[in-house]
């Protein structure tokens, strides 16, 4: 008896407090804890449904939120918006393995927090959250006198708008563009230089780097795998629509 009504007194305490929060209608109140709620701040942005869904779906929502809790230095996340993720190549998500897609996801956190004037001077490379053996994959930042920021990823660059929150652990800042990562939609050289690890053997030139001659496309498009080949059209893509939308 004494635990249902306990219960009941909870829920109702809930409940009077949801009331509350909701007729302040401002910025998600912070729990009592301190955490941090990334999908209600993302929610409340009202344009980052598909980044909501991916985080999601990777499973580093509440990885996220629960680091934001460990990590001294805090985070900044990098959201693009509905509209970006739209403007990739249909297909292009799903193109990737499970976890390619959450290396996509941590490819836009960086283990720190950045307010817009960090970004302004930050030295690069910056270190995001995807990392692999052969390292961290990284963000370039710049910066241009007032408030101007431009985040590159050696495959897209995009301004770093609006801050959807600005305040230590945690910064969120709106992109335009979804970041993709130079190591999974970069296109790679067109030596097909066989693997890079093996620094003992005798150093190669590449054949290509001296030829005055065109390098055989198609061969080397044969050569890729069929992931490079996708990425490949979706910065053909990618291209295309940034060169229609400017005439
Ligand atoms: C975070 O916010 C969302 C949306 O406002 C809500 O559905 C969810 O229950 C909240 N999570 C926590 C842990 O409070
Ligand atoms: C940011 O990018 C835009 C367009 O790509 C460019 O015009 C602008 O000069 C860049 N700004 C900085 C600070 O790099
Ligand atoms: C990022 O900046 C570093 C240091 O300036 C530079 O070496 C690197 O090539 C840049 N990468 C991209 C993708 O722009």
């Amino acid at each position: 008896m004494a635990s249902t009504s306990g219960r009941l007194t909870g829920i109702l305490l809930s409940l009077t407090l949801m009331l509350i929060g909701k007729g302040e209608g401002q910025a998600p109140a912070p729990s009592p804890s301190g955490a941090l709620n990334l999908t209600a701040i993302l929610e409340k942005g009202g344009q980052y449904t598909s980044l909501i869904k991916l985080l999601k779906d990777t499973q580093q929502l509440t990885q996220i939120e629960s680091q934001l809790k460990s990590n001294s230095q805090g985070f900044s996340l990098f959201a693009p918006t509905d509209n970006a993720f739209q403007n990739l190549k249909a297909g292009a998500l799903n193109g990737l393995s499970d976890d390619q897609k959450v290396k996509l996801v941590l490819f836009h956190v960086t283990p720190k927090y950045y307010s817009l004037s960090d970004l302004l001077t930050v030295s690069n490379p910056v270190r995001t959250q995807a990392t692999e053996e052969e390292g961290t994959w990284a963000l370039n930042f710049t910066g241009q006198g007032n408030q101007q920021v431009n985040v590159s990823t050696g495959v897209v660059i995009t301004q770093v708008n609006n801050a959807l929150r600005e305040k230590f652990p945690l910064a969120v800042y709106q992109v335009d563009k979804v970041l993709l990562p130079l190591e999974l939609f970069g296109t790679k050289s067109h030596a097909s230089a066989p693997s890079p690890k093996s620094s003992k053997t005798t150093p190669q030139i590449p054949s290509v780097a001296k030829a005055g001659g065109a390098p055989s496309p198609s061969k080397d498009d044969a050569s890729h795998a069929p992931a490079t080949n996708l990425a490949f059209r979706l910065i053909l893509g990618l291209a295309f629509i940034s060169i229609s939308s400017l005439s």
